[in-house]
């Protein structure tokens, strides 16, 4: 069974087909889903498709690109839909200084604000850190019960140890399956098995050979098939252990 971590079937991309789509995806052997909602609106439609779908779950927050929605009413919508028995973990949520440099300290709050209401409710985050690797990890790493996957890696190898150390997982996706992904191969490389999870971050990030076209979780197959690859392990183990690693993190029993 193929877990897919990370996608966001909430999004407007999938419209038009949403459930043609899931359901053509859970035929081709993804068995779990995890829908992370970008702030309240997104984070609603993940939990009405987790209630939908017995095996799509959802986790719920306010993404740094969408730091302007972070309003009182937002706020309170996160806080009560993240007690959902199907939300499984806070997210997408962490910071962003390529797409916004100039408001890096209400990123932060942002950021404090929702790793506070995962530790109070006892789940993980699911953290998306783009050019903004030293703030992310100075803010992940002070509070040490926190548990979590940092979402589509994109840091050094000293990076990824530090993670490693303190028990946080790492997502692979797509950009692995690309020509110039040389620090993400090695960090999967130096990947602990039990540290790894696999996503799509659909409808982005399309793996080769399907680069430029919506995203899907059926893509996944590229990607587990470029880490059994490079882990020389069959792509069977890789589909075992990832999957195995998703339910334990974000506490799924099936
Ligand atoms: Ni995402």
């Amino acid at each position: 069974m193929i877990f897919d971590t990370h996608a966001h079937y909430d999004s407007g991309a999938f419209l038009q087909d949403r459930d043609e789509i899931l359901r053509a995806v859970h035929e081709a052997g993804v068995g779990l889903i995890l829908d992370p909602g970008c702030e309240a609106k997104s984070s609603r439609l993940a939990i009405e498709l987790a209630e939908k779908y017995d095996f799509v779950y959802a986790a719920v927050g306010i993404h740094p690109g969408d730091l302007d929605s972070a309003d009182e009413d937002s706020l309170l919508e996160i806080r009560t839909l993240a007690e959902h028995p199907k939300c499984v973990a806070i997210g997408e949520i962490g910071l962003d200084y390529y797409w916004d440099d100039t408001h890096k300290e209400e990123q932060k709050r942002l950021f404090r604000w929702m790793i506070e209401l995962a530790l109070e409710l006892d789940k993980p985050v699911i953290v998306h850190d783009r050019e903004a690797h030293a703030d992310t990890m100075e803010i992940a790493l002070d509070y040490p019960k926190l548990r979590g996957v940092f979402h589509c890696f994109s840091g050094s190898v000293e990076m990824a140890r530090e993670l490693w150390k303190r028990g946080w997982y790492l997502g692979f996706d797509g950009p692995i399956t690309y020509k110039n992904a040389r620090k993400a191969v090695e960090v999967l490389e130096a990947c602990p098995p039990d540290r790894l999870l696999i996503e799509t971050d659909s409808p982005y990030l399309s793996p080769v050979p399907m680069r430029g076209k919506r995203n899907d979780s059926r893509n996944l197959r590229y990607v587990i098939d470029r880490i059994a690859e490079i882990r020389g392990l069959p792509p069977e183990e890789i589909e075992r252990i990832s999957t195995e690693n998703g339910l334990r993190l974000f506490g799924i029993v099936r």
